[in-house]
């Protein structure tokens, strides 16, 4: 593990919030401030190599150096050339801006010297925002915001992940062509699963997933756990207040037709009641899903959680990030853990499920981002939807300030 925490940069100075008020849900466009959220991965970087990444809106250069990962602002104090554009590196620990040869420490941003102006007084005072960073489990995580210290990071971050028995196995990054609240409205509320009746992991896994569900009560907010307390924000659905549906009968006009999920515990043995999984969702975007059950015929395939995150990227794009997870008790285990993820589960749980969460988070997209509309508006919500209520209120209750462009007007 390697922790570096950056100062505020007088570059951020527009973005400082002493006491950051929370934001609407409706306007967090580009995500919620003063959050730490997962970049990448720690394979994505080796030892002095500079990679970049947009983070809510803003440009972000990254370096590795003696082992720490360090994060400034891409942009130049100078006159703004973006140093990724062709990025300079005459010491491992600055970045030199290409155009007039600005330098800049990586470990916290300050200006170090102007081959033009080597007594110039901004030297030891102008600093690039510098982002802190913390690496564990094979993941890096990065704060955006202006909460100097930050707070920490197991507060925003899924129960478990953390945990010294918990063996974690990243291995899905990609853009996602919609804004990062659909896909967080959508994370798990359990009537989106009738994207997945026809996946492969369904077929694979004989499980009896549902393809909706119908709240048992009249209050379906029953079933909800909240966490408000001291740690991570966020509710967690335990699928226990519910009547699975695994059949829907469509009659409309002479037409009669039944569309079936594609494993039917009611004409088939499933292995494992679809009550024994829950969702946690949590601020700021990440959710944690499971425990899976096994595969008839292979206990191994048991136990498996599943960690995922929808980092804003910017209005119209996130990150989709996914790691599985199983708790282990020896190194020889975990190495089975990561060889059975990698050449196995990493293909069937994306290509075979996680594929259809993209498509149909790309395909609401274009209703969501019509001008003069407001985030929501044009939804019709019922009953069903008290999973993405429940998220909306909590995080807006939570969440710790608005990201505004870098720049723009809050
Ligand atoms: Fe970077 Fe001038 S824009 S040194
Ligand atoms: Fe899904």
């Amino acid at each position: 593990m390697s922790v570096s925490t950056g100062a505020r940069g007088l570059a951020g100075a527009n973005h400082e919030q002493a006491h950051p008020e929370p934001a609407r849900y409706e306007d967090a466009v580009l995500g919620f401030r003063n959050h730490w959220y997962p970049a990448m991965f720690s394979s994505d970087i080796r030892e002095t190599e500079i990679k970049t990444l947009k983070l809510l809106g803003e440009d972000i250069l990254l370096k590795r150096v003696d082992g720490h990962v360090y994060a400034v602002r891409d942009e130049c104090l100078h006159r703004g050339f973006q140093f990724s554009a062709k990025p300079e590196c005459f010491t491992k620990n600055t970045i030199t801006c290409w155009f007039h040869g600005f330098t800049y420490s990586f470990k916290d941003g300050s200006l170090v010297g102007i081959p033009s102006d080597p007594e110039s007084k901004l030297i030891g005072k102008l600093k690039l925002h510098s982002y802190p960073v913390e690496e564990h489990k094979g993941m890096l995580f990065v704060f955006v915001g202006d909460l100097n210290p930050p707070p920490p990071l197991a507060d925003d971050l899924q129960p478990g992940f953390l945990d010294e028995d918990r063996y974690i196995v990243p291995f899905h990054q990609e853009e996602v062509a919609s804004n990062w609240r659909i896909a967080a409205d959508s994370a798990s509320e359990f009537n989106h699963t009738f994207i997945h009746k026809e996946d492969d992991l369904i077929h694979y896994w004989r499980q009896p997933l549902p393809f909706a569900e119908t709240p048992r009560s009249d209050n379906p907010y029953e079933g909800f756990t909240l966490h408000e307390g001291p740690g991570p924000k966020g509710f967690t659905d335990s699928f226990t207040d519910v009547i699975p549906v695994f059949e829907f009968k469509i009659e409309c006009d002479d037409e009669v037709e039944v569309v079936r999920s594609a494993y039917n515990p009611m004409t088939e043995q499933g292995s494992l009641s679809v009550q024994a999984i829950d969702a946690t969702l949590t601020l700021p975007c990440g959710l944690r899903i499971g425990p899976w059950g096994a595969n008839p015929g292979d206990p191994a395939s048991a136990d498996y959680v599943q960690y995922e995150w929808y980092v804003p990227v910017d209005e119209t794009h996130h990150r989709y990030i996914i790691a599985w997870a199983k708790k282990v008790s020896s190194e020889v285990e975990a190495l089975k853990v990561e060889h059975d993820v990698r050449t196995r589960w990493s293909y069937i749980a994306y290509d075979g499920f996680n594929a259809s969460d993209v498509r149909a988070n790309e395909g609401s997209q274009r209703a969501y981002s019509e001008d003069g509309y407001e985030f929501g508006e044009k939804e019709n919500l019922s009953r069903i939807d008290a999973y993405v209520l429940t998220w909306r209120r909590l995080a807006a209750k939570h969440n710790r300030g608005l990201q505004v462009r870098y720049g723009g007007k809050k």
